[in-house]
């Protein structure tokens, strides 16, 4: 089943890259491991790809260019985001050119401001945004890790264009945005797209899911991330095709009303 994010038809999960090259700093000693693994998602079907300038001090998206290159670059999402320190007019857009460059392409589909910055107008930071969608450089405007207030906020900012989607933790542990982010994203039209979806692999281990696992023949990190699938857009990151065969086996079914009732109902 596929359905849409910025303008295009995509996936229902798509690919985190989080410490692929580098935390705050590059590392390329598993650049290879890392562009097969990235290259198997993408051709069991996924086409979404979630980066940051600030991964891998850039080498994240370096390492994302490189998988993509002489692919049909209309088939894939790209989602980016301009880090807090850069959201003033002149450094978005310095920092979106620079994020093209890596990523060698042309354009990105979802450009998000990564967290808010309270110190920066951010009139300012969605005006900017707004010039890049009109110079092509980006196609739409998003943000991660915004509240209710600062969504507000920036929506408010729009002048031309709305905001996208808002990408927020969203996983098993940690289910707070249900009662608030989540419905009102929903409410305004926003899509909602969930980071560290595994809570960073330990819903493997939660032992929560383990009878219905038994039940339904499917493992806890599939029966979470097909949780997470009815309200937003998960963006698990495997490091191996093991794992991400596993994650892939969370898709093509759903879990029934009552399940998903008790998941929901559940501390
Ligand atoms: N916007 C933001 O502020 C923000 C913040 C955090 C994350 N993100 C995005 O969200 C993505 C996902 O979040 P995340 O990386 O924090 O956490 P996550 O996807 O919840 O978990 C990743 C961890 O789970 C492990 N894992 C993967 N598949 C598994 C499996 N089948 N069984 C057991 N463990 C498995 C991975 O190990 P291996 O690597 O060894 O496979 C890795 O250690 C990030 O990569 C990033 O793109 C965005």
């Amino acid at each position: 089943m596929s359905f849409t994010l910025a303008g295009k038809k995509v996936s229902r999960l798509g690919i985190g890259t989080w410490r692929m090259g580098g935390a705050e700093q590059a590392e390329t000693g598993n650049d290879a491991g890392y562009i097969d693994t990235l290259r198997f998602a993408l051709e069991l079907g996924v086409n979404i790809i979630d980066t940051a300038e600030m991964y891998g001090a850039g080498h994240t998206e370096e390492l994302v260019g490189r998988v993509i290159k002489g692919m049909d670059r209309d088939s894939l999402c790209i989602i980016t985001k301009v880090w807090p320190d850069h959201l003033r007019r002149r450094d978005v857009e310095a920092s979106a050119r620079a994020s093209l460059k890596r990523l060698g392409t042309d354009y990105i589909d979802l450009y998000l401001i990564h967290w808010p910055n309270p110190q920066i107008d951010i009139r300012e930071t969605v005006s900017a945004l707004e010039e890049l969608v009109d110079s092509g450089i980006i196609r739409h405007i998003g943000v991660s890790n915004f509240g209710v207030g600062d969504l507000g906020a920036a929506m408010a900012a729009c002048k031309r264009y709305e905001i996208e989607a808002n990408e927020i933790k969203y996983n098993m542990a940690e289910r707070g945005c249900e009662r608030d982010v989540i419905p009102f994203c929903e409410r305004n039209g926003i899509r909602v797209i969930a980071y560290t979806p595994m809570a960073k692999g330990s819903v493997a281990g939660m032992r929560q899911l383990e009878p219905m696992s038994e039940r339904i023949k499917k493992t806890p990190i599939q029966i979470a991330l097909n949780y997470l699938m009815k309200r937003s857009i998960p963006i698990p990151k495997a490091s191996s095709k093991e794992h991400w065969a596993e994650i892939l086996g969370s898709v093509g079914w759903e879990l029934d009303a009552k399940d998903y009732a008790d998941l929901s109902a559940a501390q």
